[in-house]
């Protein structure tokens, strides 16, 4: 192979830019889990039907079967190992984790991302839009119920109004709230409290979004 078969392309995945040299056929989800070793990202069918490959870029959520690394040059990619922060599960993988919304585990990167991307543009969601938005991720194990009602369900009540801090908001938020709750504070407590929206003080750095 000669060197003109090759493309320098530069990601920024989970915060961290990459510099890599790819050829162009090479599919965002083969350097994703090959050649940066993120392999939360599972390859499924193929070909753009079960989602089990999805990650956002720009906070869009793709089908990285779909999409060439090419592509992605220059943008920005998430995928469910840029979920969990300081040793911490999201309260989505959380809500995942304490109500069985997993079997075998192999699409819960995507269905995780899927969900992740609803809140980024709606924290309170319906149940229509809920089961909308994960209806094209399927689960070969079935468990869409579980998935549903323990994951995506109990994810609604982490997304406590308007806020758009994300992550580092509810990894901190999360922790105060485990500690306030023996104090007898209720969520909404916390959220008067501590969210920035809410009027509350400064707590994160993502408080001026
Ligand atoms: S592996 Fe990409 S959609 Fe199934
Ligand atoms: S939990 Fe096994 S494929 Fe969904």
């Amino acid at each position: 192979m000669q060197d003109e078969d090759f493309v320098m392309i530069r990601l920024i995945v989970n915060g961290e830019t990459h510099r890599l040299v790819v050829e162009p056929r090479r599919l965002l989800a083969d350097v994703l889990r090959e050649d940066l070793g993120l392999t939360g990202t599972n390859l499924g069918c193929e070909h753009g039907v079960c989602g089990s490959c999805t990650v956002l870029v720009d906070g869009q959520s793709v089908r990285s079967c779909l999409m060439f690394a090419v592509q992605a040059n220059g943008h920005e990619v998430m995928t469910v190992e840029g979920l969990a922060r300081g040793g911490e599960l999201h309260p989505l993988q959380q809500a995942f984790w304490e109500k069985q919304g997993l079997q075998c585990g192999f699409c819960t990167p995507g269905f995780l991302m899927t969900a992740y991307e609803l809140l980024q543009r709606n924290l309170n969601p319906s149940e229509e839009e809920i089961r909308s938005a994960l209806s094209g991720n399927i689960c070969r194990c079935t468990g869409y119920q579980q998935i549903y009602r323990s994951g995506a369900k109990r994810f609604r009540g982490y997304s406590w109004g308007k806020c758009h801090c994300t992550i580092e908001y509810w990894s901190l938020t999360l922790k105060r709230r485990h500690s306030l709750r023996t104090d007898g504070h209720s969520v909404q407590d916390v959220k008067r409290r501590f969210c920035p929206k809410f009027g509350g003080e400064k707590n994160c750095d993502n408080s001026n979004q």
